[in-house]
């Protein structure tokens, strides 16, 4: 039987017990069903959605896993206005959508000022902002939180020092680490992750991500597979499965009750109902692709990404139905962290 004391209100994580869980099928329904409980009483049955802008596809680091990592010459580069974006901005919150996620490559020629700009500029809809545009400078994520940004997503990738540093060149979980918890001490809704099925990871690697969560108090938790890109040196690697993703959702729910955890586009595209079965899973948010064409195509961090296609403002109402038919709720506010207020 699972032992619930041992991953449920605890200071710290118990990895072994965690890495266990990961190494066999024998409580999956169990788990699945705690999740779904924990969920219930801290978070209800809300999900949030927020449109994001994939705004740039260059970017200066050379990640091995993702397409858009500098030394993949074989991707159209695209960088989008700044007018170009608070259009796009105004068109999203004309959906009801009530948060703005910017997201790119790590785009330096997009300054300090360009990106003050685009908050003050979209913080007139009335919106929530999250940023996610990689590593920037300590000093801009104060200017940028001064002016009313709210959220950054920054995923810690994996919590395996060795891995994290094979991984990223000129970069170490140190430095990740640290930009985490100083965008946390910053006041930021910080937004940190994982990814499944990277070359070589463990069991008790991925129940470090879940330690390492639960250690940030991440407020939001995105977890998704690793899915190998043809122009990238993991070419050749699995890539992660459908149950482990679940059951990592299911035991993110679980380590830190209140976070916010979107059933990524990752997930969608390595299986057909995957957002929906992250959602029953302990998932309460849905990030619908709101990035523009003809630049979406090249937004191409994986093959086969999910929602290319023409009807580029489609998938604001398509996220609607996958959680209605996972049973939930669409929620109508900013969907903020809730406090640690269990609900009846
Ligand atoms: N550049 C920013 C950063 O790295 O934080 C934001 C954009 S980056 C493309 C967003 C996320 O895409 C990364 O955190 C990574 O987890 C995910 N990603 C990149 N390549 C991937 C792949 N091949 N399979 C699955 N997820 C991938
Ligand atoms: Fe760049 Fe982010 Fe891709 Fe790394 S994951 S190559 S930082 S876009
Ligand atoms: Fe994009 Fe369904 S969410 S097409």
């Amino acid at each position: 039987m699972l032992e619930k004391d041992r991953i449920f209100n605890f200071e710290k994580i118990d990895v072994e017990y965690v890495a266990h869980i990961l190494s066999t099928d024998k409580y999956d329904q169990e788990l699945f069903e705690f999740a779904n409980e924990v969920r219930e009483k801290y978070v209800g049955k809300q999900v949030h959605i927020r449109g994001i802008i994939e705004f740039s596809n260059y970017c200066v680091q050379n990640c091995l896993y993702c397409g858009l990592r500098r030394d993949n010459k074989k991707l159209t580069r695209y960088r989008m206005s700044l007018q170009e974006i608070i259009d796009r901005a105004k068109l999203i919150a004309s959906f009801g959508i009530k948060t703005v996620v910017l997201q790119s490559g790590e785009d330096f020629s997009y300054t300090t000022d360009d990106i003050s700009y685009l908050i003050r500029e979209i913080k007139k809809l009335n919106v929530a902002i999250t940023l996610s545009l990689g590593e920037r400078s300590f000093e801009e994520y104060k200017v940028w939180k001064e002016l009313g940004a709210d959220r950054y997503l920054m995923r810690h990738e994996t919590a395996n020092p060795q891995l994290y540093a094979a991984l990223h060149p000129n970069d170490s979980f140190e430095i990740r680490k640290s930009h985490l918890f100083y965008l946390k001490k910053l006041g930021y809704e910080t937004g940190a992750g994982s990814m499944v099925g990277l070359p070589g990871q463990t069991p008790y690697d991925l129940a470090l991500d879940i330690a390492f969560v639960k250690e940030l108090d991440a407020d939001m938790i995105g977890i998704g597979p690793f899915i190998p890109h043809p122009d990238t040196p993991l070419a050749n690697e699995k890539g992660g499965d459908l149950k482990t993703c679940l059951k990592m959702i299911a035991l993110a729910r679980i380590a830190v009750p209140t976070a916010n955890i979107p059933a990524t586009t990752a997930l969608g595209t390595i299986n057909p109902f995957g957002r929906e079965l992250g959602l029953k899973w302990g998932a309460n948010v849905i990030m619908p692709n709101m990035t523009p064409n003809p630049y979406r195509p090249n937004y191409s961090l994986y093959p086969g990404k999910i929602c290319v296609f023409e009807n580029d403002t489609a998938c604001a109402n398509c996220v609607k139905q996958i959680i209605k038919r996972a049973g939930l709720i669409v929620s109508d506010d900013y969907g903020y962290r809730k406090k640690e207020v269990v609900i009846a």
